[in-house]
């Protein structure tokens, strides 16, 4: 018996990817930019275990038995596993056998947070140190084919996704624009809004869109190519401004899209909608760029802001979105934050200002998470096993 245990980030879109032109392949119709964030805070971890004597391909999901369907997204993954372990001449595990394998995440699935990039980019990475394949970007089309937005997050930092052009889908891979060390001071704030409407999901959304949406060729033709340059040429410069505007600007017309696809997907609420003018007002005050939002399929906002600006936007955001659980201390997640005197002193304009946006919504937060840029996958040592005996933990 053989076992692996890896842990794998989450990536958040700056531009976002969104339609495909192969289902199966998951071949998009756009090239996508994500960030990596840090492990530390939110990853997937997945446990991978090979037996002689397993008599079939089993996986467990946050505790429970999921099926293992052929054709499904997880079989296309592991076959496309077993094909690299063969051309890569690996002896180190037969293919022949039959693995188990254990995934968790270490944030609530309910936070919609992209779980499943995760999850498949743990899963690859996990499958690739058993089979000793290293990461490559033919390993990425692997992952891509688990979820698309996936394949970003088997590299930290800045990570591209190219469109690619190939009806194989193998010049369709991620690529790094820059480590987590290039831009070390970038933060997150995620706010997880209180929301119970149930939404489509991002799979069946694009396809609608695609289908319906007469915005999404102009998006995918002209507008995105525009913006990969411009942002790729902003994250090596470290240019915040320049950063700020186009991942706002990207997060909007995204849901713009999602609004003209028929019938229209409603991802955000009005929550999601006084956060992106509070962080507008915000930016208005400051007198430049120091947050800028982006929205996925679903009313959770990202905030990008620099470590040196996190305690002030944090306490703006506290000012105008106050809660109950401010000082529970499970409302707060993740990184800690240096506390900011809040009290207006003569002369400092910005508190000042700030002081007078209204209050916008109470408790609309069910909690906040702060973290950071962070790395790619990596493999964790034996005693961090989800399994004993190739079955998981408690069961
Ligand atoms: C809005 O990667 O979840 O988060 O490829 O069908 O599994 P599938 O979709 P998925 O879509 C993510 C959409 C997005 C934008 C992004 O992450 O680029």
């Amino acid at each position: 018996m053989i076992s692996v245990t890896c842990v794998a980030p989450v990536n958040i879109a700056l531009i976002k990817y969104w339609g495909k032109r192969h289902e199966d392949l998951i071949l998009p119709i756009n090239d996508s930019i994500s960030m990596t964030l840090s492990t530390d805070e939110l990853c997937a971890k997945t446990t991978v275990t090979a037996s002689e004597t397993f008599e079939q391909n089993r996986m467990w999901l946050n505790g429970d038995e999921v099926p293992f369907e052929e054709g499904s997204r997880l079989t296309r993954c592991l076959k496309e596993v077993h094909r690299l372990a063969l051309a890569n001449g690996s002896q180190k595990v037969s293919p022949s056998w039959k693995i188990h394998i254990a995934s968790v995440n270490n944030f609530p699935t309910a936070a919609g947070l992209a779980s499943s990039a995760a999850g498949y980019a743990c899963l690859v990475y996990s499958l690739a140190r058993l089979y000793d394949i290293p990461l490559s970007e033919e390993l990425t089309t692997v992952a891509r084919q688990g979820s698309g937005s996936a394949c970003r997050s088997l590299y930290g930092g800045f990570v591209q996704w190219h469109r690619g052009a190939l009806d194989n889908g193998s010049d369709s891979v991620a690529k790094q624009i820059a480590s987590s060390k290039h831009w070390p001071n970038m933060h997150v704030l995620i706010l997880v809004v209180n929301d119970e409407r149930k939404k489509t999901a991002s799979t069946k959304g694009m396809q609608q869109a695609v289908k319906t949406s007469q915005l999404i060729r102009h998006r995918a033709d002209k507008v995105v190519p525009e913006r990969i340059a411009q942002l790729t040429d902003a994250i090596e410069k470290r240019d915040f401004q320049t950063f700020a505007e186009i991942t706002m600007k990207d997060s909007n017309q995204f849901h713009a899209i999602a609004l003209d696809t028929y019938p229209p997907c409603v991802y955000m609420n009005d929550v999601s909608h006084k956060i992106a003018s509070f962080v507008h007002s915000y930016n208005e005050i400051m007198g430049s760029l120091h947050a800028a939002y982006t929205f996925d399929a679903g009313p959770n906002a990202c905030l990008y802001v620099l470590e040196e600006n996190v305690p002030e936007l944090l306490d703006a955001v506290q000012k105008v979105f106050p809660s109950d659980s401010m000082d529970s201390g499970t409302y707060l997640r993740g990184l800690s934050v240096p506390k900011v005197d809040s009290t207006p002193k003569i002369g400092d304009v910005h508190k000042t200002k700030i002081d007078i946006l209204d209050i916008n919504a109470r408790n609309a937060f069910r909690y906040i998470i702060h973290t950071k840029v962070g790395e790619g996958p990596k493999e964790l040592s034996d005693n961090n096993s989800l399994m004993i005996n190739g079955l998981p933990l408690g069961d």
